[in-house]
Order: structure tokens, then C-alpha cells, then sequence
């Protein structure tokens, strides 16, 4: 199945050349889950335990909300529109301000109606050619689907290499998905940096459980990772609509 969201830096076309090569394990960690497109794109019978973690709350809240709350979270859709004033409406307010569902509902709609779905400062996306991505009529049957999904998946709020550590066992299996050497701030200032690319491979050195990293295909991050053995995959993502895709190689980092 598909992930409720597209997302910056989404594997939604990464993930079907990653899943065969996922090796046995009894727990699934995606640590950098984001719209978490390998969870939704995999067979969940692959795994006994699933967990996703993301460190951006309002995203967790989000994931939270669809698996606890959805039958509130679909009612605020009920009298929405999609409109640039309600984007900068929703924009403007603040989250810690908000209930956790008001939080989901809004994070949402920045997230659905935003250009290339930016989640620092997003910018309303209006177009000729397409559709508002978030169609009010398909929301309840989308939702529910991930919602059933979810059902069974831990869902964690935690920095990268707490949950590593703490989930590490030798039947482990994590999918590591940090930010792009090179766009560490995309996701919020601070959260990750330049110096967390080691600090990663320190932790990954020492693991009982199995990896893989995504990550962009650059001679540094080769030189950061050259322990590990890695593998050259073809892709494309696209920024802003469909019809503008790039065609990229990305590498796969893997302990085994
Ligand atoms: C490249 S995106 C993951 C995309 C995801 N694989 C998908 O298919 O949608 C990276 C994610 O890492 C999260 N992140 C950044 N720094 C983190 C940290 N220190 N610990 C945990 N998550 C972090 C960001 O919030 C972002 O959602």
C-alpha cells in the first residue's frame, strides 16, 4: 500500500528496490520514519514487531491521532476547504497551543496542500495542471485503510540513536533514513547536523542487529561509511509535481 503522505525526501520509489533486500529479522525499526513509505510499502507479515520513530512531534502526533482519534480527525475535515487563507490560517497558529488532534488536522493540511510538501516553512501550492493533493471526499477511505495499518505498529518520538540503542537485538532489523548529507536543516534546525553522520556510524559499528541506510550517492558519505559495504541504486524523485522528475542514484549502506 501506499503512505497517507508524500513527503520530502519520501522512498515511495526507493522502497520496492529496498524491501528484497531486507534480510529475515523478528523487529522492523524505521528510525527516520517521516511518511514512513517502507512500513507502508512492505508486507507486514515480514515482520513479528514494527516500530516507527520520528523525532518531529507534530508528525508523531499526526501518526497518533489516525491510529487512536480517527473518527474525530475526519469530522474537522468535514467543514474545510481547500484555500490559501485556511493554509496561512493554520500556518500562523501555534502547535503548543493546540490539542493533539487540532495539532494532527493542522499538520496535515500544511503538509497535503503545501509546495513539495516543505515542512519548514511551508508555502500554499496552487496549480493548473493538478488537483489539490488532499481530496475531502477520499479522506475517510484513505485514512482508514492506514489506520488499520497502524493498528499494530509502535509509533516512538525519540532521537535516532536512543531508539538504535535501545531496540538493538541481533533479530533487528533497522531501515535508516537520516536527512541528505547536505540538507541536514530540511526537516528543523538542530535536529540533525553535519557531525551526525559519524556520530551514526559510530552507533552502526556496534550494533547486533542488521541496517540499511539510504542515503544520497556522494564520495564523502562513501568515505564516511567505507567500513560497511554498499550497493548503487538508480532512482528519481520529483520536487513539486510529477512531471518533473530527476533521475538520481542513491546508495544503499548495509552491515551485512
Ligand atoms: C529523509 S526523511 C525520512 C523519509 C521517509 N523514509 C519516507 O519515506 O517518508 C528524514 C526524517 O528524519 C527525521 N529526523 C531528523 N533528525 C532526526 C533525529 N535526530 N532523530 C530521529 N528522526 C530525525 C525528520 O523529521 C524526517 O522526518
Amino acid at each position: 500500500m501506499n503512505s497517507f503522505l508524500a513527503y520530502m525526501g519520501g522512498k515511495s520509489l526507493l522502497a520496492p528496490k529496498i524491501i528484497p533486500k531486507i534480510p529475515k529479522h523478528r523487529c522492523y525499526v524505521e528510525v527516520f520514519a517521516g511518511a514512513a513509505w517502507m512500513l507502508f510499502k512492505k508486507d507486514e507479515n515480514m515482520s513479528h514487531v514494527e516500530i516507527i520513530n520520528d523525532i518531529n512531534l507534530d508528525l508523531v502526533t499526526l501518526y497518533r491521532v489516525i491510529k487512536h482519534h480517527l473518527e474525530e480527525f475526519i469530522r474537522y475535515f468535514k467543514w474545510i476547504l481547500v484555500s490559501r487563507d485556511e493554509f496561512y490560517r493554520f500556518r500562523q497558529e501555534a502547535p503548543e497551543t493546540l490539542t493533539d488532534i487540532q495539532k494532527a488536522v493542522r499538520f496535515y493540511y500544511l503538509l497535503k496542500l503545501g509546495y513539495a510538501a516543505r515542512i519548514k516553512n511551508p508555502s500554499f501550492s496552487i496549480a493548473t495542471t493538478a488537483r489539490p493533493r488532499l481530496n475531502l471526499l477520499r479522506i475517510e477511505e484513505e485514512l482508514s485503510a492506514i489506520h488499520l495499518r497502524l493498528a499494530r505498529v509502535y509509533i516512538e518520538n525519540r532521537p535516532y540513536e536512543e531508539v538504535i540503542t535501545r531496540f538493538d537485538k541481533p533479530d533487528t532489523f533497522f531501515y535508516i533514513d537520516p536527512p541528505y548529507l547536505g540538507c541536514e536543516d530540511y526537516y528543523g534546525d538542530g535536529i540533525f547536523q553535519r557531525e551526525d553522520f559519524e556520530k551514526l556510524r559510530e552507533i552502526l559499528k556496534g550494533i547486533k542487529g542488521k541496517f540499511i541506510m539510504s542515503i544520497n550517492d556522494l564520495p564523502e558519505i562513501k568515505n564516511l561509511y567505507k567500513e560497511f559495504r554498499y550497493e548503487v541504486v538508480n532512482t528519481s524523485y520529483s520536487a513539486g509535481g510529477a512531471d518533473k522528475k530527476k533521475k538520481v542514484t542513491e546508495l544503499l549502506v548495509m552491515n551485512y
